[in-house]
């Protein structure tokens, strides 16, 4: 059946895919109970193969989210990293580290630390592991072997969230930098099954902070998507 285009819901897709982005500063207040089942349960709607639903997801906020991130810091200073899922700067293409480049150099920008400066870099990666200030934090976990069919699936399951956050108001950063203390996670959490894939960040953004003020340029659609007929 043809549609007329745009449709309503083409419209709300568009405010809301486009209204997402990552928030790097975020203000204390905590987001209501209800509102967080109201998106965590959307979230759960996500398309998964053969509808396995192969995720676990570890929401911490108020004391445990202290815990968490002082247990972070630790590791970090101690330099206790484990992933439970490989990272290599190596798995990038060169079209990939220009763009990476690129986005690096807005966020330091906007930050005002500067390209060569790895040491105020460095510091801020260590900041981050408060996740930005926000009042929450979500792990997604890929259960199963965790392979890469299973994480993609988690993929999939981690936008769902992040659009779901945005339809209800909530801003959020997933943090990959998070995965890099899988061990740490698991045992303030009690954590026995599945591997980190990311952590997301979550609450209200801070509207002052130039940080996110930060936009990301995508590449052209014919860089990245063929159409056969
Ligand atoms: C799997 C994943 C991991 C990410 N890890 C980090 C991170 O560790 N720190 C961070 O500040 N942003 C992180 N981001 C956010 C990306 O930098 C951001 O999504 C991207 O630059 C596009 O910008 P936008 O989300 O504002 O559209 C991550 C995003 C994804 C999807």
């Amino acid at each position: 059946m043809n549609r007329p285009f745009p449709t309503e819901l083409s419209g709300c897709a568009e405010k809301l895919i486009r209204g997402r982005h990552a928030t790097r500063a975020f203000r204390p207040d905590a987001v209501p109970e209800d509102t967080m089942r109201n998106v965590f349960s959307l979230a759960g709607a996500a398309p998964s193969n053969s509808n396995a639903q192969p995720w676990q997801i570890e929401v911490v906020s108020g004391a445990a989210r202290e815990r968490l991130a002082a247990a972070l810091r630790a590791a970090h200073t101690e330099q206790r990293t484990s992933v439970d899922f490989p990272y290599s700067e190596t798995m990038y293409a060169p079209v990939h580290r220009t763009r990476r480049a690129a986005f690096g150099a807005g966020l330091y920008g906007a930050l005002g630390i500067g390209p060569d400066d790895q040491a105020a870099r460095a510091a801020y990666d260590e900041e981050s592991l408060g996740f930005y200030g926000a009042p929450h934090a979500a792990f997604l976990f890929v259960t199963g072997d965790g392979g890469a069919r299973l994480a993609a699936d988690v993929g999939a399951y981690m936008q769902t969230l992040l659009l779901a956050m945005t339809a209800y108001g909530v801003d959020s950063c997933p943090q990959g930098l998070l995965s890099f203390y899988a061990d740490t996670v698991r045992a303030e959490l009690g954590v026995t099954e599945g591997k980190l894939l990311v952590g997301i960040s979550f609450g209200y953004a801070d509207e002052s902070a130039p940080v996110n003020r930060v936009v990301a340029e995508r590449a052209p659609l014919g860089s990245t998507t063929a159409f056969h007929a």
